[in-house]
């Protein structure tokens, strides 16, 4: 048969997308910015809140695919450091659904195995909020099936901020010359220390843009940008994000050659 004749994947069903995937060449890790609820509520006619929510259903999803196909961490953008110059608002209703999402959702978080953990500067967060997210990371802390992390309150500048400052004290205190610096120690005090860097970056609404989001982890990762709408990539988005990842050459700055894995 002629390729032209082949069907393009857009063509495909969910069963056949998912039956193209190598296994072997997942990512590991998937990190997202969920971006375009706004405009999707402005689409519907409905408010931006219940942009957010339906937003929240996109996560479900986005846990549920990574769980069945065995990929292990996800990291999720859910409010940046920037986010705080929204209307009071908006920012009421993100933490109220931050909070709903967190006590309705625990027990089934627990009951598939995901273990969430939060980086940002969460002590900007409403006290009760803070509160959720300390329990469901407590409550969550012995599971490891699939490592969901929530950026609240985030930013990569200020996280590499952070990180130099725990360098300095360290160093104040005499337990660190200039020369122990390398890589592996700034790593060490990234608020993701305990995750590999992502493999694939997705951001969605059609901005191209990393918006200050795991900027050291993101050095070599995958990034796929897609006009597709939070609220409206569910499965078969992840499954053509997925699929084009696995059509690229990952060769870290190398000659294809010389990569081994
Ligand atoms: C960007 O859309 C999205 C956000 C600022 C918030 C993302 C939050 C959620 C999906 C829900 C909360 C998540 C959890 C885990 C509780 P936008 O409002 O910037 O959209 P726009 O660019 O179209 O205005």
């Amino acid at each position: 048969m002629d390729t032209k004749d082949l069907p393009s994947v857009d063509q495909l069903s969910i069963e056949e997308l998912t039956a193209k995937l190598e296994p072997d060449l997942l990512p590991k890790h998937i990190a997202i910015i969920m971006d375009g609820n706004g405009r999707w509520a402005e689409m519907q006619h409905l408010s931006r809140v219940a942009g957010h929510q339906e937003g929240i259903k996109s996560v479900r999803e986005m846990i549920t695919v990574c769980l069945e196909l065995g990929i292990n961490a996800l990291t999720i953008y859910a409010f940046s450091q920037e986010n705080w110059n929204r209307p009071v608002q908006e920012i009421s209703s993100l933490m109220g659904l931050l909070e709903y999402y967190l006590s309705t959702e625990r027990a089934k978080l627990i009951e598939q195995g995901v273990r969430l953990r939060t980086i940002g500067r969460l002590d900007s967060l409403p006290a009760s909020a803070l509160q959720w997210v300390r329990t469901a990371e407590q409550e969550t802390s012995h599971l490891d099936r699939l490592h969901l992390t929530v950026a609240l309150s985030y930013g990569g500048r200020a996280e590499i901020v952070d990180a130099v400052r725990e360098l300095l004290h360290e160093a104040q205190d005499g337990n660190l010359r200039p020369d122990d610096v390398d890589e592996s120690r700034i790593q060490q005090y990234l608020y993701t220390h305990e995750l590999p860097d992502p493999d694939l970056l997705i951001r969605t609404s059609g901005e191209t843009r990393i918006s200050n989001f795991l900027l050291w982890q993101l050095a070599y990762t995958e990034l796929y940008f897609t006009p597709t709408l939070w609220p409206d990539f569910r499965r078969r988005e992840l499954l053509l994000a997925l699929l084009e990842y696995q059509r690229r050459e990952r060769r870290f700055g190398r000659v294809l050659s010389t990569v081994s894995t």
